[in-house]
């Protein structure tokens, strides 16, 4: 069953309908309205309560507070006036954040902290003993694959184990991160087993890295929930911070999210498999884009090649294949194609350069632009690759400052007898590279002597 209601409506919508199990769309706007309708934890306390020095009670609190999907949501929970349990087994990040400095790289964050921390809006705790309140207690500790490429879903119960004793029977738990299909209901059966009434709800994230303030603002929040209650006080909770909220079952949410994902994937491994036949073909892949492109509508969303990586895509079009039994061929080709495209680089370079008597500068080490993270960034699948066949790999990027190994861009560019673009910082796009051989397959680079 599926039905829209107006944005007026949808609180009451939310209550009536037959949340679980069934399909439907709740679609709320912030805004007066829409804020008195679906009501939910008290807002914010009253200045006099959270104000410097005392002691406020959390609203809410953010499990994994201090990660790359916290910390962006803690801050858009202050901003919205709620006072925040920051809570993250990391204690070296807590206090990174408690100084008032970001542990990583999230635009449009730094003021919002300053704010949160002027206003004592943040509490920050490391062990679950110290969850208060009976405010939503949101989960954002992911499911990683293993290195047979399963989803490790013990990582969930662990936690869950962990949080239990500490959260009330009243509060509503609300899994965040990227689950394996099936985890919100699992959880529902899990806890109704261990005579637990919680609320439990799925409302995954879903910002791009680095972004996720701007994002958080702009786009809908998916909402789903094992039960009417549930997902009456997260599409509430939700509305406090998202400009719309799309209700879906459990199930349909998980799948959402890992096929948003995988699809993405999907599209950047349909580019990268175009630039290859191109390149093989002697062709030039940035002019077929470019008459590809030209005023075709239906070709607008094609990417651009490069390498696609990053600790969420391949991960989560992982999970998906797991999920269909490993009858995923699109994203196993995606997958292969994507990882393939950084082996097949150094392939051509070995044929075309003498690589055993050269030293070889990586231009890049976070896994995308404008970012210092590195994690499953495919530039070290090149450093590791080139590191055998290569006379000395030598590595730079503007951001990373996790990675004692790089080195300030003149003296790779003054040490390499050949550049790889990695990652197309912007940094680099004028940058000079002293008449060096550069390897660009994004088509970046303005003034270089590009040579493959
Ligand atoms: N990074 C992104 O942009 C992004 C976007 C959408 C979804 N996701 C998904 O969100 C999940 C988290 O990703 P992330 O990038 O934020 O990871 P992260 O490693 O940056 O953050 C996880 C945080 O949880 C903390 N933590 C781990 N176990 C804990 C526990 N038991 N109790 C308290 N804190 C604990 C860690 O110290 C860390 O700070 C993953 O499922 C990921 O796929 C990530």
């Amino acid at each position: 069953m599926q039905s829209v209601v107006s944005p007026a409506d949808a609180a009451d919508a939310a209550d009536a309908a037959d949340a679980y199990g069934a399909t439907y769309w709740v679609i709320c706007y912030i805004g007066q309205e829409a804020t008195k309708r679906c009501p939910v934890n008290s807002p914010s306390k009253s200045p006099e309560m959270v104000a410097k020095g005392s002691s406020p009670i959390a609203d809410i609190t953010v499990v994994g507070g201090a990660g790359h999907v916290g910390i962006p949501l803690v801050l858009a929970f202050a901003e919205a006036g709620m006072t925040v349990n920051v809570n993250d087994l990391n204690e070296a990040t807590l206090a990174t954040l408690r100084s008032g400095k970001l542990p990583f790289i999230e635009h449009g964050a730094a003021p919002l902290l300053a704010k949160a921390l002027a206003e004592n809006r943040l509490i920050f705790t490391s062990s679950p003993t110290q969850i208060r309140g009976s405010g939503p207690v949101v989960v954002t500790i992911g499911t990683p694959v293993d290195e047979f490429l399963n989803p490790v879903t013990a990582a969930v119960q662990r936690c869950m184990d962990d949080l239990l004793p500490y959260i009330a029977d009243d509060q509503l738990i609300v899994l965040r991160s990227t689950v394996f299909p099936g985890t919100t209901d699992w959880l529902h059966t899990y806890l109704a087993r261990l005579g637990r009434k919680n609320k439990i709800a799925f409302c995954p994230e879903r910002v791009v890295q680095g972004y996720g303030i701007k994002e958080l603002r702009e786009m809908p929040q998916i909402v789903s929930g094992t039960s009417p209650e549930a997902i009456e006080e997260a599409v509430a909770l939700f509305n406090r911070i998202a400009p719309e909220v799309v209700v879906v079952a459990p199930l349909e949410a998980e799948l959402a999210k890992l096929f948003n994902n995988a699809y993405r994937y999907i599209e950047f491994a349909a580019t990268n498999q175009f630039y290859m036949i191109a390149k093989s073909a002697g062709a030039d892949y940035t002019a077929i884009m470019k008459a590809m492109k030209h005023n075709y509508p239906r070709a607008r969303t094609l990417p651009g090649p490069g390498f696609a990586a990053g600790p969420c895509l391949f991960k989560d079009t992982m999970q998906l294949a797991a999920f269909a039994r490993n009858q995923f061929n699109l994203g196993h080709a995606a997958m292969q194609v994507n990882e393939g495209l950084a082996l097949q680089l150094i392939a051509d370079l070995k044929r075309s350069y003498d690589l055993a008597n050269m030293t070889v500068g990586l231009l890049g080490m976070a896994f995308k632009a404008e970012i210092d993270d590195t994690r499953a960034s495919l530039s070290y699948k090149l450093k590791r690759t080139l590191q055998t066949c290569a006379k000395d790999v030598l590595t730079a990027d503007p951001f990373v400052t996790t990675d004692p190994t790089i080195q300030p861009l003149d003296r790779v560019v003054e040490q390499s007898d050949l550049l790889i673009l990695c990652t197309p910082h912007s940094a680099y796009r004028d940058a000079d590279f002293a008449g060096k051989p550069v390897v660009d397959i994004w088509g970046f680079l303005k003034n270089a002597n590009v040579v493959y």
